[in-house]
């Protein structure tokens, strides 16, 4: 596990975003194509704006995925795709084949349907063994990622890719998410927090107790490693903070 801190949450988006750039050309360079989870909130445009002017990167074999979406109408500007979209996303010369949204209620008839179609979609026979090279997640106050929930049932689901989320916390109530089984196989798990509101659950995820039936944050991890990515006010209450 890695802590990467900066000062301000906009230095700390430009270092997101660069270091994205280096993994999707190490990604290609190794396997020929990059995997990359994208996030919604407002680290996930940042997370972005360092792609268009990219140089090495082969366009044609980086694919996009998120990790959870609201069960919304596609263009919705209540989807997480949308921040994407409207930062960098829609600039790049990426396949539109290779961006993999969440289908909404205007395409499939329940968040049950929208998982499944998800799921199969991540488990199609790709190069790099269908591994997420680099997974990047927002953090919720609460110490929510994805569509994980602290005390909430979905957590739980085991032996699945992406799930339905029924009863969210936080609106709108009914998403998709990757479980905890799908993001921790990934290459790379990227924790992007940055404010003063998050400090607490930063810390409490850092804990040496730290559950992630409390703290969903605390339960992921990349098989190759986890980075925290954190500005100086998410990591004022680390012991070292
Ligand atoms: C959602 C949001 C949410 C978000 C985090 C972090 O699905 O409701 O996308 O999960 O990613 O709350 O958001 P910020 O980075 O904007 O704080």
């Amino acid at each position: 596990m890695t802590v990467e801190k900066r000062n301000t949450k906009d230095e700390l988006g430009k270092a997101i975003s660069d270091r994205l750039v280096a993994e999707i050309v190490a990604a290609q360079s190794d396997r020929g194509v990059a995997h990359v989870v994208l996030t919604g909130g407002s680290m996930g445009g940042l997370s972005l704006q360092s792609l268009p002017d990219a140089t090495g990167v082969d366009w044609s074999s980086v694919h996009f995925w998120w990790g959870d979406e609201r069960f919304v109408p596609a263009g919705s500007p209540d989807r997480n795709d949308m921040e994407a979209d409207q930062s960098a996303l829609s600039a790049l010369p990426v396949p539109a084949e290779n961006i993999h949204r969440v289908a909404g209620p205007d395409e499939v008839a329940d968040a049950e349907a929208a998982a499944a179609a998800y799921s199969a979609a991540i488990r199609a026979p790709k190069p790099g063994d269908g591994v997420f090279d680099v997974v990047m997640l927002g953090m919720g106050p609460d110490g929510h990622v994805a569509s994980l929930f602290p005390h909430h049932p979905a957590q739980r689901t085991e032996n699945a890719i992406a799930i339905p989320v029924h009863d969210s916390p936080k609106p709108p109530p009914d998403r998709v998410s990757l479980t905890f089984e799908c993001l921790n196989r990934s290459r790379q798990v990227w924790l992007l927090v940055a404010g003063a509101e998050k400090a607490d659950s930063v810390a409490a995820a850092h804990a040496p107790d730290a559950d992630r039936w409390d703290v969903p944050a605390a339960g992921v991890h990349g098989q190759h490693d986890t980075i925290w990515w954190l500005d100086d006010a998410a990591a004022a209450k680390l012991p070292d903070g």
